[in-house]
C-alpha cells in the first residue's frame, strides 16, 4: 500500500486532480486528505476538500482526515461523509503545532489517553470495523509516548496506524527514528504504515505499507513537463479560487518544494516575488 500523505495547502483536491496521472504513475493507490476540523454542526462536506460529487468523483481512493477532540463532533462528521459515499476516514494524532497540540488536538491527543480512546472508539464504531485509521507521531516530547499507548489502540479494529517517525517537538527536523517505529510495528495488532522522508532508492525500512508526502511533491519538479503541469495547476486553481492572491499563495507553496532543482533554482526567486498571475506566468517561462 502506498498512500499520498496529507500536506495541508499542498496535496489538496485540486492538486490530486491536476497531478492524477503522476500520482498513479508513482504507484499511489490512496490519498489521505489534509485535515478537516471535526466540529459539531459544521458540515465537512462543505469543505473544499470534499466538495463536489463526493467519493466517486476522485480517481484515487480518498480517505478524509479529521482533527479534533470531541467524539460527538467526529461522529457527526463521519455520518456526513458516509452519506457522500466515503468508506474510510482517518484521525489526526500527529499535528505538531503548539497552538493545536496545546489544545489537545493533533499530537496533543497522545497526552490525553482517555480522549484518544473515545475518538478511536467513535471512529471505529461509526465507520465500521477496519475502516478507520489513525495517523500519529512517535510522541510529543519523547519518542516512547505512542509506544506506551499501543495497548489502547490495539483494543480497536483499526484499518491501519500511520506513524510519522518523529516527535512533535522535532517538527520536521532530525532523522526519523526507525528503531522506535519498528518497536511500534512489533507491538501493533493493526497494519502499521511508515511515514517520514521516505526515499525509494534507500528505503529506511522493509515495510510494505508507506505514506509519502514531500519526497513525491519534490519529484514532480524534476519531471521534464513540470512547467506545463504547473501552468495547468495555475489554471485549475484560478478556476476554483476567487482572486489572484490565493492562487499565488498556492503555487508559491508548491514551487517552494522545487527550489533546489536545477530547472527551478533560477525561477524560484521570481516565482516567490510575483504579485500577479501574469508575473507568475512570466517567471516560469
Ligand atoms: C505543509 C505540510 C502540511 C501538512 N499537513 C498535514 C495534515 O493536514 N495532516 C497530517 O496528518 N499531516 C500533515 N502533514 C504531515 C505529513 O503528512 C507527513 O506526515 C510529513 O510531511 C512526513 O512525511 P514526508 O516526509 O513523506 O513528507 C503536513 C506536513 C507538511 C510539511
Amino acid at each position: 500500500m502506498k498512500i499520498l500523505a496529507p500536506l495541508r495547502g499542498v496535496t489538496i483536491r485540486c492538486f490530486r486532480r491536476t497531478f492524477s496521472r503522476q500520482i498513479a504513475d508513482a504507484g499511489f493507490t490512496e490519498a489521505v486528505t489534509p485535515f478537516i476540523s471535526a466540529m459539531n454542526g459544521v458540515d465537512p462536506l462543505r469543505d473544499r476538500e470534499l466538495q463536489g460529487l463526493g467519493a466517486a468523483e476522485e480517481a484515487l481512493a480518498v480517505t478524509p482526515q479529521f482533527i479534533g477532540k470531541d467524539p460527538a463532533a467526529l461522529r457527526f462528521c463521519l455520518k456526513r461523509i458516509k452519506s457522500a459515499g466515503y468508506k474510510t476516514a482517518d484521525l489526526n494524532c500527529g499535528c505538531p503545532f503548539p497552538m493545536v497540540r496545546n489544545k489537545g488536538r493533533g499530537s496533543g491527543l497522545l497526552r490525553t489517553p482517555d480522549i484518544l480512546e473515545a475518538m478511536v472508539k467513535a471512529g471505529c464504531e461509526e465507520m465500521g470495523e477496519g475502516n478507520f485509521s489513525v495517523k500519529a507521531r512517535l510522541g510529543v516530547d519523547s519518542p516512547d509516548e505512542l509506544a506506551r499507548l499501543m495497548p489502547i489502540l490495539n483494543r480497536y479494529p483499526l484499518r491501519f496506524l500511520t506513524v510519522h517517525a518523529r516527535t512533535a517537538r522535532q517538527m520536521y527536523t532530525g532523522k526519523p527514528d526507525i528503531q522506535t517505529f519498528e518497536e511500534i510495528r512489533a507491538a501493533a495488532k493493526m497494519p502499521v504504515v511508515y511515514n517520514g522522508d521516505y526515499n525509494a532508492d534507500a528505503p529506511q525500512t522493509d515495510i510494505p505499507d508507506i505514506m509519502v508526502g514531500r519526497p513525491f511533491v519534490v519529484s514532480l519538479g524534476k519531471l521534464s513537463d513540470s512547467r506545463e503541469l504547473l501552468l495547468n495547476y495555475i489554471d485549475q486553481s484560478a478556476a476554483e479560487l476567487h482572486g489572484q492572491r490565493p492562487v499565488l499563495g498556492r503555487i508559491k507553496e508548491l514551487v517552494s518544494y522545487w527550489q533546489d532543482i536545477p530547472y527551478w533554482k533560477n525561477r524560484w526567486p521570481l516565482v516567490k516575488t510575483s504579485t500577479s498571475l501574469a508575473e507568475l506566468t512570466l517567471a516560469i517561462r
